[in-house]
């Protein structure tokens, strides 16, 4: 059962797509207050657990800290951070009351989840103007699956997405790309897709190519003839040049976001200044969103976005107040680090400094026109990164509409989960950022985002051969399978290190799961319904599985429990009910043991992939193969248990014939 509440005036974001007719008593949970800004109280009993809040920090039960959703481009996720790059405000709380609340609200929102008081939850945000979403059911599974079904269908990816892609920010030339293909053809890893980051372009203008790729769409083809293809990011922000028509288009028909004074507002991103898109106009986002064309039109078939909460480096009227600043700073001659009365110390002067990028007034200094309305950015700032991947997903439909485009984006909102994936952004090569990539999975599944993963290996620091391997083989299970490095940091493509085998090994599994992973993820998207889970989901009534955040199921057969501790040879797992331990050995073979309800622990050596099949459960597996293309579904071979049956999901991959029947066969053990 789902009941809307209306406060105040709300800003319409079409994160749900369901209509309904307001209630007009208060919510049966909680306590509400409008009066000064919004304020919801909920007092939760000692056990309650509290699920949600998609792309966040910390555990999977977020209880015990707080939480801000308020679109940010801060590349530090350490354990303090309250606020990533997403905004998905939907919690569930389970224990003593068991109810869902989507707060539909798209400027800035605090969950203290248990943080002031460890009993008392305060959901808490500026103004009274929001929707509110209470569902009730019997379990969190049934009131997650409620809230997708008034949120809409989730983005459906085309197949060759499932294959691993490698990506470096620091790829420049074509022999950069050729290189990543041939290595990997050489070594013989399976590779479907190559991203392009930032310097593929003319001066990190969105919708040009540098020279070196004057004859792109041989390229594309060129690569595609080595069964890759090239994957482009597209930033948020649209450098200001004369002559560039995308700049040009948007000035003369006012698509950018304007000062106060009707002034095309602007932000220093790569490309040096810039004006954002108001891709919260729909005339703009149509405009925006055609722009892909220059690259599909050239063989391009998916894409990433960036920079959309919007990331701002500095803006005219930050970098003026810091200049007036450093006059001052460069004329206090005491030597001091604090500075005193009306002289800037170092500190201050670095504090300023530092505050310049995605400073909170800078939200406040440009509007968007929604339908002749003018309304202030931090009024709506959480709806940004979602509105620049709307523009894509529906110029995509008018591009192609048989046609499914990979589509993933940094900054999200609910209802954004229609049009794309999300990766986690820049995480690091740390062991702690494997543990929160696994935490994650299921929190974003709860808010729609099926389509996701983060950086294996880790984006920002040096990663190392061991923290590769084992964050590939949890990203053998993330729908998207992206390595992903930063600029500057150690080259970590699976040639870089020794024993590329291990790499060929765990990566070649993935592909020996591609027909079970996509079909577990397309019933999943087809049907509303999760493809990662906590245990509590699968097992509602076992007080133990409620508190496993580390081991996931994915689909209705398996469970995962990957290994995210340095130097660890195995570690200690629990099982629900007895279930069969698989693990792909490398030498291509498979061990199988069937071990019994209870905690035990398992070896899995750096080079093997582990999994469990749930019992009475079998799950389909492919011959190994180079590339998604080539990955034989007719003839797939079965490990479980015996007598067990499985609904096989299948389709071409490419169109969106989703509910046609013969896409459905059953396969036995
Ligand atoms: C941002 C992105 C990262 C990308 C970089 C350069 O930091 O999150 O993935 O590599 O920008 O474009």
């Amino acid at each position: 059962m789902i009941r809307k509440y209306i406060y105040g005036n709300p800003y319409e974001t079409e994160a749900v797509i369901r209509s309904f007719s307001p209630e007009d008593n208060a919510p049966a949970h909680g306590d509400i207050s409008a009066a000064d800004g919004f304020t919801f109280t909920y007092t939760m009993d000692e056990k309650d657990i509290v699920y949600g809040l998609g792309e966040a920090n910390r555990g999977l039960n977020k209880r015990g800290y707080c939480y801000i959703s308020d679109c940010s481009d801060d590349s530090e996720h350490t354990e303090d951070k309250r606020s990533l790059y997403a905004a998905h405000n939907f919690i569930i709380i389970d224990g003593a009351q068991t109810f869902g609340v989507f707060f539909d609200y798209p400027a800035r929102i605090t969950f203290d989840i248990g943080y002031t008081r460890s009993d008392i939850l305060t959901v808490s945000c500026e103004r009274a103007d929001l929707c509110l979403y209470v569902i009730d059911g019997d379990h969190p599974y049934d009131i997650v699956k409620e809230f997708r079904k008034i949120t809409g269908r989730s983005y459906i990816p085309p197949k060759f997405a499932f294959g691993y892609g490698q990506s470096r920010w620091g790829y420049r030339t074509k022999d950069d790309f050729r290189k990543v293909a041939d290595r990997y053809c050489q070594e013989g890893i399976p590779l479907d897709m190559i991203y392009m980051d930032i310097d593929y372009m003319d001066a990190y203008k969105d919708f040009t190519l540098g020279n070196e790729f004057d004859d792109f769409s041989d390229f594309v083809q060129e690569m595609k003839e080595k069964h890759i293809r090239l994957i482009p990011i597209i930033d948020a922000g649209v450098k200001i040049e004369d002559g560039y028509d995308v700049y040009e288009e948007g000035v003369k028909n006012r698509y950018f976001c304007q000062r106060e004074d009707g002034s095309d507002f602007v932000a220093a991103v790569w490309p040096g200044d810039t004006h954002f898109p108001d891709f919260l106009n729909p005339e703009a986002r149509r405009w925006f969103g055609d722009k892909y064309r220059f690259l599909t039109d050239q063989g391009i078939e998916g894409f990433w976005n960036d920079m959309n909460e919007p990331s701002i480096f500095y803006s005219k009227e930050g970098l003026a107040e810091a200049k007036e600043m450093a006059l001052k700073f460069a004329n206090n001659d005491t030597g001091n680090w604090d500075g005193s009365g009306e002289s800037i110390g170092v500190w201050q002067m670095g504090d300023k400094l530092r505050s310049l990028a995605n400073s909170p007034e800078d939200y406040k200094r440009f509007y968007h026109n929604v339908n002749g309305k003018k309304i202030r950015h931090d009024k709506v700032h959480n709806l940004f990164g979602f509105n620049m991947t709307r523009a894509a997903g529906e110029a995509f439909e008018r591009i192609a509409p048989d046609k499914r485009f990979l589509m993933f984006s940094r900054s999200s909102y609910v209802g954004m989960h229609r049009y794309g994936g999300v990766w986690t952004g820049d995480n690091k090569s740390w062991w702690s950022h494997l543990l929160l990539n696994i935490k994650m999975m299921p929190s974003l599944n709860m808010c729609g985002f099926l389509y996701t993963g983060a950086d294996l290996g880790g984006f920002g620091a040096d990663t190392t051969r061991e923290l590769l391997l084992r964050f590939l083989a949890f990203g053998v299970f993330t729908p998207l399978m992206r390595n992903h490095s930063a600029l500057g940091t150690r080259e970590q493509e699976c040639y870089q290190f020794e024993n590329i085998s291990d790499f060929r090994h765990v990566i070649g599994v993935r592909y020996r799961l591609i027909p079970y992973l996509y079909s577990e993820y397309m019933k999943a998207a087809l049907t509303d319904d999760l493809y990662f889970k906590p245990l509590s989901f699968t097992y509602p009534d076992n007080e133990m599985a409620r508190r496993v955040e580390d081991q996931l199921m994915i689909g209705n057969e398996i469970m995962i429990t990957p290994i995210y501790e340095q130097n660890a040879r195995g570690r200690y797992v629990y099982l629900p009910e007895e279930m069969k331990f698989i693990k792909f050995l490398p030498n291509g073979s498979i061990s199988e043991e069937v071990l019994s309800q209870g905690i035990h622990y398992i070896d899995v050596a750096l080079n093997e992939v582990p999994l469990f099949i749930r019992k009475d459960r079998c799950i389909p597996l492919a011959q190994p193969a180079e590339c998604v293309d080539m990955i034989d579904t007719k003839h797939l071979t079965m490990i479980g248990y015996k007598g067990a049956e499985y609904i096989f999901y299948d389709d071409d991959g490419v169109h969106k014939d989703y509910e046609n029947p013969e896409n459905y066969r059953t396969l036995r053990m």
